[in-house]
């Protein structure tokens, strides 16, 4: 028996993760999966509660759950308060501690959302592409860092870029390894994008020496290039299809996958999942914790409950359990169901729905 550690969070946190737990309960059973669920605080309901982000019994349950299923965290009510004490640093600490140091996003067109993208049509569809990001380490995490004061009473903020050799190859081995899986399913050539700025940045010179050092002595089926973290960002949007394998540090990662949502339609569709080196995992949604639409019933359920498909296919290894998940979602979506987020008001035969009716007209499919 398997335990999952539910985390709602703050803002559209609870909203999304209540759909969520009832479309993961209706595949626990269907496909007898054995799963036990616990829930658990983080973020600013965590510090309304305990005065900490991330409470020591959060963690200690994080850590002897399986997998962790997160909403979002943050929101104004917290934005005032010292920057150690935020919403924010409690999610930054979980992954830390779990040492949930790769990051997969996902980016995926469902062919029904074409026109919700502000790309073009034939620009974006048929894209499917994932991004890896190291999530643990990098100018996020890099000491010395702070506000400090000069001499001539001239404040100066600083943060440092670092990262080891060994953080490297362990992000490198698992965006290789994902491009042989991918190639294998889809029949085409393995192939990765490392993306650096190692023209100004020495730390991503040895990210570049790094990965081209494992492609030629382990992975000599995989196609690697290498490309500047600006003109990704510019190809993303000029030619996203040329990519399969996007793999990238901490911070590039951050505004590239955000980027790679905005080309799906919505950053309400986009599911994520943060693997240690045992593949246990913390799956989320990528987008916050929106506090503009909170309580309102307008949430996209949708990244939720696909980031409960990446839970059962990279922890759990149930990839019918996945797919009938992806396919519910896509069934959906046929039926012209539409958050607004998602909402094309172009097209006639859509109808909006709320988050509830969304996560419903999914658990639906399943039952
Ligand atoms: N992983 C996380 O928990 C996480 C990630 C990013 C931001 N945050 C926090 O969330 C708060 C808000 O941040 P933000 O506004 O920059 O980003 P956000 O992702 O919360 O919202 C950006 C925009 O996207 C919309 N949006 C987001 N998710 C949506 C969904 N599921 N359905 C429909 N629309 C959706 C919002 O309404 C908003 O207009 C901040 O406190 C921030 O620190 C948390």
């Amino acid at each position: 028996m398997a335990t999952i550690l539910t985390l709602a969070g703050d803002g559209i946190g609870p909203e999304i993760m209540t759909q969520a737990i009832d479309v993961l309960q209706a595949v626990n059973k269907k496909f007898t999966l054995n799963l036990t669920f616990e829930s658990g605080l983080i973020g600013g309901t965590a510090i309304d509660a305990t005065g900490e982000p991330l409470p020591e019994e959060t963690l200690s349950r994080a850590r002897a759950a399986d997998a962790v299923l997160l909403g979002a965290v943050g929101g104004p009510k917290w934005d005032t308060i010292e920057r150690s004490k935020r919403p924010e640093r409690g999610l930054l600490k979980i992954r830390s501690e779990l040492g949930l140091f790769a990051n997969l996003r996902v980016a995926k067109l469902y062919p029904q959302l074409a026109n919700a993208s502000s790309i073009k049509a034939e620009i974006i569809s048929g894209l499917d592409l994932l991004i890896v990001r190291e999530l643990t380490g990098g100018i996020y995490f890099g000491e010395p860092r702070g506000i400090r004061t000069l001499d001539n009473g001239e404040q100066q903020g600083y943060n440092t870029m670092v990262y080891k050799t060994s953080e490297i190859e362990r992000i490198g081995k698992v965006a290789f390894d994902l491009a042989q899986v991918r190639a294998k399913a889809s029949g085409k050539p393995a192939k990765i994008c490392s993306v650096d700025k190692a023209n100004v940045l020495e730390v991503t010179e040895l990210w570049k020496q790094t990965m081209t050092k494992m492609q030629e002595s382990q992975y000599s089926d995989v196609a690697l290039s290498h490309m500047y973290a600006d003109n990704a960002c510019m190809q993303l949007i000029r030619d996203p299809k040329q990519f399969d394998v996007m793999v990238t540090g901490n911070m590039f990662g951050d505004i590239l996958s955000d980027e790679a949502a905005m080309l799906t339609g919505s950053i309400g569709m986009l599911p994520s999942a943060s693997l240690d080196e045992e593949g246990k995992g913390m799956y989320e949604p990528c987008h916050g914790s929106a506090p503009d639409i909170a309580g309102q019933d307008k949430a996209n359920p949708l990244a939720t409950i696909l980031s409960v498909a990446m839970m059962l296919r990279y922890t759990f290894k149930q990839e019918q359990a996945a797919q009938a998940i992806e396919q519910a979602v896509s069934d959906v979506l046929d039926d012209g169901l539409r958050t607004v987020d998602i909402l094309d008001s172009s097209e006639a035969d859509l109808r909006q729905v709320g988050c509830q009716e969304m996560g419903q007209a999914v658990l639906a499919k399943l039952v």
